[in-house]
């Protein structure tokens, strides 16, 4: 399928929720099959020894590939069913190219290896998915790769002087952020972002951003057309989107993304055949399901914002016009998604009482899938965070989080009803 049509001179560049149905697959080239077919091969097949030799000089970049992609070598530097799901998944973003990985961890490890060296500074945001915190405190100053954070609270000018105040100005390489922010859904501004990494870079030196884009991405949040310079995802969520998959994908300039595969034929981080066609069919539906999902989430949240037993909800959707966030939520979130966060009355043991009484509504962490998870941030996805920067990010005892699913949602919220009449 290309991404354009031409009869009788008139042109007609597809969707992306069309272009997900075949995009960069040709039926030709497999028999005629419909649907792209699982290539559970570990090696390829060379027609003669001049071929193998061509195709890992295009392997190794001292050749351009040919008519039709590299040449398939080894499932290891690349497979039909990852280069083809590669190829789709970068229409929402409007990335030049793709890399995927076997979980959304492999794709950031393996892009900050790649991209930072001994002696670099990585200035991240706060809250953040707490596997990308360890990794960032624990491994990467192993390797002397340092990391300074900011919080949604702080401004431009607060973040550059928390730069500056360290030291670390000239020292600089990567800006990494999550926005919205788990389990808050507080908003960092892409846009001010990218300025920051401007500033703080040179001629020689160019400070990267790169947007961990797993809670709005990638159909209602597009950080490339803001300038960032790397957009990644944990894939099990939102894009494989059935709780069955666990993947990862980054997207950016071919020049970055070819840096980052090389090392991830070196660490052998990459996706098997089997998740890249269990993505490609996900894809297929992607933008019904983060479209009823989030459709569900409005009705839900108004729903409990006038709840007595609930304290607060947290959700985009219900941000008043008068709310600074509100602003940043114009300019780059296409939909207030589907990830809800609210605060029962009372305290943990109120909050686990509502868990333990759900019915449907499943006690998972993870998010993203069809069905609705519920979790307690305090005590789960966010355990290992101090007390004290609990406090300060308002992951309270009480608060509860909830990723909506396409079920009807008249019958979440008659689930979360009976489960909070047991408070
Ligand atoms: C925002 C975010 N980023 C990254 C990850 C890591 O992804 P994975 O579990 O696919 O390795 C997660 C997992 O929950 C996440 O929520």
């Amino acid at each position: 399928m290309d991404k354009e049509l031409v009869s009788n001179g008139n042109r007609k560049v597809l969707k992306p929720e069309t272009l997900m149905m075949g995009y960069g697959y040709k039926p030709e080239l497999s028999e005629g099959a419909v649907k792209c077919p699982i290539f559970q091969t570990s090696t390829f097949v060379f027609e003669n020894a001049k071929d193998g030799k061509e195709f890992f000089e295009m392997a190794h970049g001292t050749r351009e590939p040919g008519k039709h992609g590299a040449g398939l070598i080894y499932s290891r530097i690349n497979n039909p069913d990852l280069e083809i799901l590669e190829d789709r998944l970068t229409i929402w973003d409007g990335a030049e190219a793709c890399a995927v990985f076997d979980s959304g961890m492999a794709a950031i490890s393996t892009a900050v290896l790649e991209l930072l060296k001994p002696g670099d500074v990585l200035l991240s945001s706060e809250p953040i998915y707490g596997g990308t915190e360890h990794l960032f405190e624990s491994t990467l100053t192993k390797f002397g790769i340092q990391t300074l954070n900011f919080g949604v609270q702080h401004t431009r000018q607060q973040i550059i002087e928390i730069v500056e105040r360290a030291g670390a100005a000239d020292k600089l390489r990567m800006i990494f952020f999550e926005t919205p922010a788990n389990p808050t859904n507080c908003l960092i501004d892409i846009d001010m972002c990218v300025e920051i990494a401007k500033h703080f870079s040179t001629k020689d030196r160019k400070v990267l951003t790169a947007l961990d884009n797993t809670f709005l991405g990638p159909v209602f949040q597009h950080p490339i057309k803001h300038g960032v310079d790397l957009v990644i995802y944990s894939a099990t969520k939102y894009i494989g989107g059935h709780s069955d998959v666990v993947a990862g994908a980054c997207l950016g300039s071919k020049e970055l993304i070819n840096r980052i595969k090389s090392l991830r034929v070196a660490l052998g981080s990459m996706a098997s055949p089997l998740t890249g066609w269990l993505l490609l069919r996900s894809l297929e539906t992607l933008k019904m399901r983060m479209t009823t999902a989030a459709q569900n989430a409005q009705e839900i949240a108004e729903w409990l914002s006038t709840h007595p037993k609930v304290e607060k909800v947290l959700y985009l959707g219900l941000l008043k016009r008068d709310n600074p966030q509100y602003i940043i939520y114009k300019k780059q979130c296409l939909s207030p998604g589907a990830m809800i966060s609210f605060l029962v009355k009372g305290d943990e043991l109120a909050s686990f009482r509502f868990l333990d009484s759900l019915k449907m509504v499943k006690l998972a962490v993870s998010l993203g899938g069809t069905e609705s998870l519920a979790e307690h941030p305090a005590a789960m996805t966010h355990s290992a965070v101090g007390l004290e920067k609990r406090k300060e990010f308002g992951i309270a005892d009480n608060l509860v989080r909830l990723s909506v699913g396409v079920e009807a949602a008249e019958d979440i919220i008659w689930d979360l009803d009976q489960a909070l009449s047991q408070i």
